[in-house]
């Protein structure tokens, strides 16, 4: 009898910041496959926050203990970057009805794009439901505590960055 293949999840977003929600997914995911990949996009037409390197070096600080979780970077379509990696499976977060709309349009189109990768829809504590990168950002931004809303990490280099005055964080 041959082995069972080995899952292989890509769980792809922005993550300018990381916050507890996508540590609540990445987290079940974990469980639910036998690696997963933290795929971060590189965007050139949007000016993040936190660099590239920066939003790997958070991920791969929350994640030290995670055996099988990843942190990698990607630019181009989400379906080439899963089949250079071997992966089968797209994990995408729902919060809300909300995301409903976008979450279809693009896992339609990625199936468009390939039929043989899948997108998996999980949905964090609802803890979470509230909770984006956007939201977070801003709060912080106006002085509000993001305890327990993002890592630990996260808040430390958002509190750098204000103290070196970064644009996008000042009220
Ligand atoms: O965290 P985000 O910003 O909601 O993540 C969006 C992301 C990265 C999943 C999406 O923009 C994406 O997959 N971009 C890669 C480009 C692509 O493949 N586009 C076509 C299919 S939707």
């Amino acid at each position: 009898m041959s082995e069972p293949r080995s899952r292989l999840a890509v769980y792809p977003g922005s993550f300018d910041p990381l916050t507890n929600g996508h540590v609540d997914i990445i987290r079940r995911g974990a469980l639910l496959f036998d690696r997963i990949v933290i795929a971060i996009l590189v965007n050139m037409d949007k000016s993040p926050l936190f660099s590239e390197d920066e939003r790997v070096e958070i991920a791969r600080e929350v994640f030290r203990e995670d055996v099988n979780v990843e942190v990698e970077t990607f630019h181009g379509l989400l379906v080439d970057y899963a089949a250079r990696r071997g992966a089968d499976v797209i994990v995408r977060g729902l919060r809300a009805i909300s995301d409903f709309e976008l979450e279809m349009q693009m896992a339609l189109m990625n199936r468009r794009l390939s039929q043989s990768i899948e997108t998996v829809f999980m949905m964090p504590d609802e803890r979470y439901t509230y909770l984006s990168s956007r939201l977070a950002k801003e709060v912080f931004a106006l002085g509000g505590s993001l305890h327990g809303l993002v890592p630990a990490v996260v808040e430390t280099r958002l509190r750098q960055k204000a103290g070196a005055r970064v644009p996008g964080l000042q009220a």
